[in-house]
């Protein structure tokens, strides 16, 4: 799945109501069917008892047993939903619409047992039947619903399987379709008829990681892997789509004076059930077909009309065949679709053969949608098609190495879009995106190690609380530094011949360091994967490095923002180092204390370690070697690599956080940026200022704050002013980017210049629309900012223009827009938009309250609603898998006062772990870093304060 304010879903931890309903009803079905048994012939003899004794009691871990492994399974499915309603009552959300189904898994067993395990969740099972290789039906004994979160349904039979037979487990089912954004769902949409918006209805589905089970009963596990032939019947005029190729046109059936179609596909390749996929719906195809793979683009059939699916379209091919010659294996399926779904918890899911996104990660608008919003694009796409081999062909055994397919799918992605796009320098912003960012949670004492334990990783919650961006992020960070530690081409060899050796199957990280050691030593490279890597992988956290330029002294520690936690971690650290005008060496650090000659500085010569932030670490130095860092960043600051000026601000800002350096020498690490235009020093700065604005914009250090950050920008703000005022945007991406941050800076910060030409673009545009001439680029930033600056009656039209939006990243722009009001109550009643669907779609709340949240109006609205709304939000809320903890993270992260702690351990009180769900780890994040705040804020205000009065007084001459 690709993350970000992406990855969601519901958790929904209630098994309970519909199950035990569902066992009622299966209880008399199988009593029905059991008398019928009794009246046949028994076809053979009875098997003589067997003499081991059975294992009784569900399985421990709530895991399959490995009894049983499935290889075949038929799975039939109805669901009963319009397209198009002509009367529209009598199909909405409200109501409850249901699918039935039938399937057949085929088995083997592998030791002897008289109970079947397979998953089930809010099922109502109406059929059951157990038959073996020559059609006998084996009667069932009982069989039970588990109710301890495993949603077992445990089949026990009257005689026990043998060792090396099949046997074939046939179900029949019903189930719910719900708005939930999981499992099999309902999705709504609008589409012009007759001039007139008219709601449109779709199936979508989302199985990852634990929802394949509300669809089909089925041995629910990604190490089950099996074949998949799938029938979908649907109501004409809709289309189904599923992971491989339909079998020519759909069939006529008429039933019950209702003509549906019957769609059969062809079966898949082995594969596991977390990455089946099942839609219904009336979209159109892009399609383009290459000798051996036809790639389509779905959506709605508007949008497809208006070309919002080319871009995408267009690069699909590219990155399939850059990846087959990447991974020296072609890709294995017939067809490759995907689709734009109006209503997607994730940002997407890589289902094998039918990749489902989000609008806004598939669909884009030349002259509507940013170039930002094109990155986004290439970026997701690139992750999911990485998915089709890492996660797809080859799976981890089991969630708790679920960063092999995270990292990997996010490493990878950058790659893939760096051959879309070279000019955008994706690899270097990697840095920001990932490691930048991981850092901050992956120096908490609640972290976690990048793998788990197996045994630790047992519920659908503990699987769900492991989309974290220490799976995504810090994944793809310590791929990257294996990658450059024993260099990319050997990297690619091992990943080809693991790829190669895992295909159809399933692996640990343990194989994948095996398969990348033989590379290094086919090379004789002497580099040792397993034992540099277990470092990285297996202690959570990471760790900084202390230079001392005099000895050429090195020490590590684990960087934690609360140092007196003491795990006593060490590392294996892969070290790049320079020096002035030098060249780069390659070190290894042992565990522990060493010493080089390559960290020795000459006279005034300065030191700079982790060279292009390679390495998943940061570095302190001695007072002297800072100082003519700072020297050189004052003179030429083109001395120092782009992405190590970024590193040296993101490190003191840290350092500083955590006590090793003062925060005097972190904020004078900004100075001088009234020099530099680049993006990725400007990104970190504004990034670790972030953190100031979140902790003082309450306080009156924010006065001179605010100054000391208009005086730096006003020359970043005149760089790209000609562009700005004739509202384009320069050709370097990364300077796009820079360019919004030059506005948003200025603007937040009260530049008079800046203020006085976003309340005339924005006023212009408010009076008329049609002519907007705005870059799409400087939309979000103009919007926010002038719905800042104005009132009611400009938030309604923007309200208004937000529900008209007809592609998703404008709707995106103008709902973010709307959070930047400084009316109370404006904020008040957009936050109880969030609970209606119709207004904000559910994948859109939780970040619509944390983009509330983050504005200094909003803070205690939105913590005070979250509060009061926990348990509609945590049970409906399309919530689940990151976006619980992402919500409790947006909006807590000013907490910095006793009072704001205290109600924060007041909530965890009065919420049981099942009601906290998947937020609690990040409700433990969130007091622990209110904790810090809280100490940080007391020992720093007044330092801060005189650093910021001293720097303004500085420029007004004094
Ligand atoms: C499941 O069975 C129960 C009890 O028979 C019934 O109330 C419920 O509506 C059924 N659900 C579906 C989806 O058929
Ligand atoms: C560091 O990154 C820059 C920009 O991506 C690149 O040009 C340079 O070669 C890299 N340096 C090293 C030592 O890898
Ligand atoms: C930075 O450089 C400028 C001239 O380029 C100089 O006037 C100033 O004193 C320097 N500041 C520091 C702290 O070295
Ligand atoms: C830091 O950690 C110690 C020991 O784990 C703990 O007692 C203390 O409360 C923590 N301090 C903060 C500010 O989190
Ligand atoms: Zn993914």
């Amino acid at each position: 799945m690709s993350k970000g304010i992406f990855i969601s879903k519901v958790l929904a931890v209630s098994i309970s109501v519909v199950t035990v309903s569902a066992v009622a009803s299966v209880v008399a079905m199988i009593t029905i069917f059991q008398i019928q048994v009794e009246n046949k012939p028994p076809v053979r003899p009875p098997t003589p008892p067997v003499t081991t004794p059975e294992t009784t009691g569900p399985p421990p871990n709530m895991r399959l047993p490995k009894d049983l492994v499935p290889f075949d399974y038929s799975v039939f499915l109805q669901p009963y939903l319009y397209g198009e309603v002509t009367n529209i009552t009598n199909q909405t959300f409200e109501q409850n619409i249901g699918f039935s189904g039938e399937s057949t898994v085929k088995f083997k067993c592998k030791k002897a047992t008289s109970r079947i395990f397979v998953h089930s969740k809010d099922l109502n099972v109406t059929f059951m039947q157990v038959t073996d290789v020559n059609g006998s039906n084996i009667p069932i004994k009982e069989h039970m619903f588990h109710e301890d979160g495993s949603n077992f349904l445990e089949i026990v039979l009257s005689k026990r399987m043998k060792t090396s037979s099949i046997y074939q487990l046939h179900t029949k089912f019903k189930g719910e379709m719900r708005d939930d954004l999981s499992g099999i769902y309902v999705s709504q949409y609008q589409e012009n008829v007759d001039e007139k918006r008219r709601p449109r209805f779709m199936v979508a589905s989302q199985m990852q990681p634990t929802d394949a089970r509300k669809v089909f009963p089925c041995f629910d596990e990604p190490a089950m892997k099996a074949v998949f032939r799938i029938t979908i019947r649907h109501r004409k005029p809709s289309i189904a789509l599923s992971n491989s190729e339909a079998r020519g046109s759909p069939s006529v059936e008429e039933i019950d004076g209702e003509t549906w179609y019957k769609t059969e596909f062809f079966p898949t390749k082995i594969m596991s059930t977390y990455l089946l996929a099942f839609i219904v719906c009336d979209f159109v195809p892009k399609e383009t077909s290459s000798l051996r793979t036809t790639v389509s683009t779905y959506a709605r059939p508007e949008a497809i009309l208006a070309g919002h699916a080319d871009y995408a379209q267009s690069i699909t091919g590219d990155i399939l065949s850059v990846y087959e010659e990447l991974f020296g294996i072609p890709y294995p399926l017939s067809k490759l679709g995907q689709i734009a779904l109006p209503d997607f918890a994730a940002g997407a899911m890589e289902n094998w053969g039918l990749i489902t996104y989000r609008e806004t990660a598939l669909l884009y608008e030349e002259g509507i949608s940013s170039t930002f919003n094109k990155q986004w694009i290439a970026t997701v796409i690139s992750h999911e098609l990485a998915h089709q081999w890492f996660g797809n062909l080859v799976t981890m055994k089991w969630w708790n190495d679920l960063w092999l397919n995270e990292g990997f799918a996010t490493y990878i992605s950058y790659l893939g879009v760096d051959k879309v796009n070279s000019s955008w320098n994706a690899k270097d912003l990697m840095v920001l995106n990932d490691i930048q960012s991981v850092f901050q949670v992956d120096a908490l004492a609640t972290s976690h190690p990048l793998s788990s334990k197996e045994q630790d990783i047992r519920t659908p919650a503990d699987i769900s609380q492991l989309f974290d961006s220490i799976t995504y992020s810090k994944g793809a960070a310590v791929l990257r530094m294996l990658s450059d530690y024993i260099s990319d081409s050997v990297f690619k060899e091992g990943l080809r011949s693991y790829l190669n050796a895992y295909k159809y199957s399933n692996a640990d990280y343990k194989d994948l360091w095996k398969h990348l050691q033989e590379a290094v030593d086919n090379n004789q490279g002497e580099e040792l994967v397993e034992a540099v890597m277990n470092t990285w992988t297996e202690q959570m956290g990471y760790p900084v490095l202390t230079v001392d330029t005099i000895s050429g002294n090195l020490s590590q520690q684990h960087f934690l923002l609360n140092q007196t936690s003491d795990y006593n971690y060490l590392w294996l650290i892969p070290i790049k180092v320079m020096k002035a005008g030098g060249k780069v060496r390659d070190e290894l650090m042992r565990k522990g204390s060493d010493s080089k000659s390559a960290f020795i500085a000459e006279k005034d010569e300065w030191v700079l370690a982790n060279v292009n932030c390679t390495g998943y670490f940061r570095v302190n130095y001695n007072q002297e070697n800072w100082q003519r860092l700072l020297q050189q960043l004052n003179n030429t600051h083109s001395e120092i690599p782009v992405i190590n000026r970024g590193q040296l601000i993101d490190d003191a800002f840290n350092l500083a956080r955590a006590k090793y350096i003062n925060i005097t020498l972190a904020l004078n690490t900004t100075k001088y940026l009234s020099n530099d235009t680049e993006y990725i020093p400007w990104e970190s700065a504004l990034r670790n200022l972030e953190f100031f604005i979140l902790m003082f914009d309450r306080s009156e250090v924010y006065g001179p704050m605010k100054a000391y950050l208009r005086k730096q920008v006003s020359p970043l703000y005149n760089y790209f002013e000609n562009y700005t005022l004739s509202l384009t945007v320069p050709d370097s991406h990364q300077e796009q980017h820079n360019q919004i941050n030059a506005i948003t800076v200025a603007c937040s910060n009260g530049l008079p210049k800046c203020t006085e030409m976003v309340k005339s673009v924005f006023t212009n545009w408010i009076d008329d629309p049609v002519n907007n001439t705005i870059h799409p680029n400087l939309k979000s930033t103009i919007y926010c900012n002038g719905i800042a600056m104005t009132g009611e009656k400009e938030w309604d039209i923007v309200w208004q223009r937000y529900q008209d939006a007809s592609i998703a990243t404008e709707k995106d722009k103008l709902r973010y827009a709307l959070s930047c009001s400084k009316d109370i109550w404006v904020l008040s009643r957009y936050l109880s938009y969030t609970l209606d669907a119709v207004k904000i779609r559910k994948m859109d709340a939780v970040s619509t309250i944390n983009y509330i949240a983050r504005n200094v109006a909003g803070q205690s609205l939105a913590w005070d609603f979250v509060q009061s709304q926990w348990s509609y939000i945590s049970e409906d809320y399309g919530g689940g898998i990151m976006s619980l903890g992402s919500l409790i993270e947006g909006v807590t992260q000013r907490f910095s006062t006793e009072f704001e702690l205290q109600q924060l351990k007041q909530f965890q009180k009065d919420h049981t772990a099942d009601s906290l769900s998947s937020g609690i780890r990040a409700l433990q994040q969130a007091i622990e870093r209110t904790q810090a705040n809280i100490k940080w804020v007391k020992e720093n205000k007044p330092i801060v304060l005189d650093w910021f009065r001293g720097q303004a007084a500085e420029s007004q001459g004094f």
